[in-house]
Formats: structure tokens, C-alpha cells, sequence
């Protein structure tokens, strides 16, 4: 910011759920969302007092109807981007176990996209970088 004044930070967690295939879970943002259309890792908004596992735990139940455990969630990336409007702040981490089954919850688009594939899913411009990341997977 050139003018003083301080930009809105949001804090957003984010998760890469990897099958025994080591395919990706791709959530599809839902129309009247921004960035409607775009993919993005699973996830959501930290809320006060939550740590960015409390939340994701929180958020993965909520979205996808799994239950996750802490020991399950290994940091592995960071996307630091600038929009209009906010600043986003997201560590994405990776988990390969979890109970339950999938499911769209909130009535999403869900794919298992190979890492490799992940260039034919438009994804929003703070998520894009991570992709790199889960090459070595
Ligand atoms: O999902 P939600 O709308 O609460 O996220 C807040 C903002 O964070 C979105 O408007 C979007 O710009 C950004 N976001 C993102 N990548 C994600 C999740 C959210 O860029 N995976």
C-alpha cells in the first residue's frame, strides 16, 4: 500500500486431501460466491481463537463431512496474495487420512485431479501457486 493506510488481512486455511491414487481434492466455488466457477483447495476462513488446524478440522466436517485428526494435518505451503480489496493469507496443508467418506455437503462440484491435471482446473490466483508444491507428493 502507497497511501498509509493498513489493508485488510484474511486468514484462510486450506487443505490437500490425497487419495491412495495421490490425486487431489478439488472443491468447485459455488455461483453467487466470489470467484464463482474457479477451484480451490478445501478450506475456509480461521475464526478467533482457532489455530489453522482447529479451523480446517472445523471447516473439512462442515464442507465435506469428514472427520480429520490433528496428527493427520502436515503443513506444506503458503500463499501470500494481494486482491482489490484484502490481503489473503493461506497455509495449505496435505492429509492423507481421514474418516468418513467425502461428501458435497454444501452441494459443491468435488474432483480427484492428479497433480499433473491440476493445470486443466482454473483456480483462484492465491491458490494457483501451491500447486507446485504437491508435485513432490
Ligand atoms: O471461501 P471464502 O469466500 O470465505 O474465502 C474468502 C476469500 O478468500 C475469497 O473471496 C477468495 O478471494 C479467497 N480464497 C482464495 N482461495 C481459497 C479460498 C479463498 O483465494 N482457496
Amino acid at each position: 500500500m502507497t497511501d498509509g493506510r493498513a489493508q485488510r488481512i484474511v486468514l484462510v486455511v486450506a487443505c490437500a486431501l490425497v487419495d491412495a491414487d495421490g490425486r487431489v481434492l478439488m472443491a468447485q466455488r459455488p455461483e453467487g460466491k466470489s470467484l464463482a466457477g474457479l477451484w480451490e483447495f478445501p478450506g475456509g476462513k480461521m475464526e478467533p481463537g482457532e489455530t489453522p488446524e482447529d479451523a480446517l478440522i472445523r471447516e473439512l466436517r462442515e464442507e465435506l463431512g469428514i472427520e480429520v485428526a490433528k496428527a493427520c494435518l502436515a503443513p506444506l505451503a503458503f500463499a501470500s496474495h494481494t486482491y482489490a480489496d484484502f490481503h489473503l493469507l493461506m497455509p495449505l496443508y496435505v492429509c492423507r487420512r481421514w474418516q468418513g467418506t467425502v461428501q458435497p455437503v454444501e452441494g459443491q462440484a468435488l474432483e480427484w485431479v492428479k497433480p499433473a491435471r491440476m493445470r486443466d482446473y482454473p483456480m483462484p490466483p492465491a491458490d494457483e501457486p501451491l500447486v507446485a508444491a504437491l508435485r513432490d507428493l
